[in-house]
């Protein structure tokens, strides 16, 4: 029975995504939980011990973290190290310099990121750093190890990896070939096409197979398919890649929060205002025959 479930839940597991030649990587919907305190709090904590040893935040300071619900002390104990004070800025500990130095390019400040990745028509840099943090796949062959399908050869290693657990990606690229050594007539305009299946295994070793398509008659295309292999760990990897996300969003617009706060009471007070407009109306026109 048990192990009936964990089957289903790993089926629910593998993603799997097909792109056509030439596109980006199609970005998932990343959940909104900027309203949603625990969260943002869980985020921050995400933050703080995962990403700022790299990234800075320095359009934020700490004592800031008060407005996502979380008390100094809170702040104190469970998201300082020695060293910092409240009322600093939140930046990583390693100079843009050193982080030339390591990685080819300095982790950028991620202060707005999630405003400057927004691509336009609906696709926010939410949903851009939900699935940047959710595409990493082992590969021996890159620098770091790791490499991304949101960002190609990113010079980011997947510092979450522990929490995601191991997984398995496979890409199936359908590619069209030149019809090479043929003299025969040609076999249209397009040439034939070839399907080359690459699997990373949870090292990072990858397997390639290539099938020659003969009757194939569509276009190149992508497919990219992740299992994991410890589903209830990646499940909660992606509950918390959310949390993070949504933090990062607050933090590009701490104001948000307030915004929409005081939105609200606009909203009651127009509703209010209506009532009151339309009685006085009423009885500024009752006696008018
Ligand atoms: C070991 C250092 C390191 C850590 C830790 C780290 N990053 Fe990065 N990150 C980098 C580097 C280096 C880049 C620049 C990648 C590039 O341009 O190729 C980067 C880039 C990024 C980007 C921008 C991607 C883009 O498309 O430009 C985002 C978003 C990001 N990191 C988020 C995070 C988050 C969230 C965490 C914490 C979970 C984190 N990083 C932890 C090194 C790190």
């Amino acid at each position: 029975m048990i192990k009936k479930l964990l089957g289903a839940l790993a089926l629910m597991m593998t993603c799997t995504v097909t792109l056509a030649a030439g596109g980006g990587y199609p970005l998932d919907k990343a959940p909104d939980r900027v309203n949603d305190l625990a969260s943002l709090q869980n985020g921050a904590k995400l933050f703080v011990n995962y990403c700022l040893n790299c990234h800075s935040a320095a359009s934020m300071r700490y004592n800031k973290l008060t407005e996502i619900g979380l008390t100094d002390q809170q702040i104190k104990e469970s998201l300082l190290f020695t060293g910092t004070k409240t009322g600093d800025l939140m930046v990583g500990s390693i100079s843009v310099q050193d982080g030339k130095k390591w990685f080819g390019v300095p982790p950028p400040d991620l202060s707005v990121i999630a405003r400057a990745k927004s691509q336009g028509g609906g696709v926010t840099g939410s949903d851009y750093i939900y699935t940047y943090l959710r595409t990493f796949f082992r590969d021996t062959s890159r620098p770091t190890g790791w490499d991304n399908l949101a960002f190609p050869t990113a010079a980011m290693p997947h510092v979450l990896w522990q929490r995601q657990g191991p997984r398995e990606m496979t890409a199936e690229v359908i590619h069209p070939v030149a019809a090479e050594g043929k003299t025969g007539h040609p076999e249209g305009e397009h040439g034939s096409f070839e399907k080359a299946t690459t699997k990373y295994d949870a090292m990072g070793f990858a397997t390639t197979t290539t099938e020659a398509l003969k009757d194939y008659r569509g276009h190149g295309s992508s497919t990219y398919t992740f299992k994991a292999l410890d589903p209830l760990r990646s499940a909660a990897y992606d509950n918390d890649v959310a949390d993070l996300t949504s933090f990062l969003a607050w933090v590009s617009e701490p104001f948000q929060l307030k915004r929409k706060q005081i939105g609200v009471w606009v909203m009651l007070f127009l509703g209010l205002f209506l009532v009151v407009a339309m009685r006085l109306n009423h009885s500024f026109w009752k006696h008018v025959k």
